[in-house]
């Protein structure tokens, strides 16, 4: 079984991937990672030379290649992962998904001391960062509703998600 961590940036999904998937004995994926290794360049990088579209496409790619290598792993994806190309549909098909929800303001905060390191907020004011969240959340919450498993991102409870997730 797969398990897939999804939700929006900055709400700590490879952390709690991590977490998880040392808990539940499983291998741990980090999708972005992968495609940095795959493309061997950064997502930055992808982003800026490529161009978002070809992101997608790329990010899409390699969801597919890597439940098709594996059947046992905690995988945490991107932010946009599973608003495109049906990928959400495609993980509820293809393990158990799980969505940190979080609430926008705590979003606000863990994202303004990394805003560099993302390239779809790297040079915005932190007025324009905390606009992007509120609407880019907007758009993108009812993909993530559709996650079987829904939890707290700021008080997630590690233990309790396995359990959740066994029974
Ligand atoms: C993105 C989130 C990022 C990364 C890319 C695009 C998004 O992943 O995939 O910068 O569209 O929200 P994280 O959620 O791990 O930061």
């Amino acid at each position: 079984m797969n398990i897939f961590l999804i939700g929006f940036m900055g709400s700590g999904k490879s952390t709690a991937g991590k977490k998880l998937a040392t808990k539940l004995k499983m291998q741990f994926i980090d999708l972005d990672s992968i495609m940095e290794l795959e493309t061997n360049t950064t997502i930055h990088e992808l982003f800026n030379a490529r161009g978002e579209n070809a992101f997608r496409e790329i990010e899409h790619a390699t969801l597919k290649k890597v439940v098709a290598s594996t059947n046992n792993a905690v995988i945490a994806t991107g932010g946009g992962t599973p608003c495109f190309f049906q990928n959400m549909d495609f993980m509820n098909a293809n393990g158990v998904t799980v969505y940190l929800e979080m609430h926008p303001g705590s979003i606000y905060y863990r994202l303004a001391r990394s805003k560099a390191d993302r390239p779809l907020i790297s040079g915005k004011t932190d007025a324009a960062l905390m606009e992007y969240i509120i609407e880019t959340l907007e758009t993108r919450e009812p993909v993530y509703l559709k996650a079987k498993h829904i939890v707290k991102g700021e008080s997630l409870n590690i233990a309790g998600l396995a359990e959740k997730i066994i029974s």
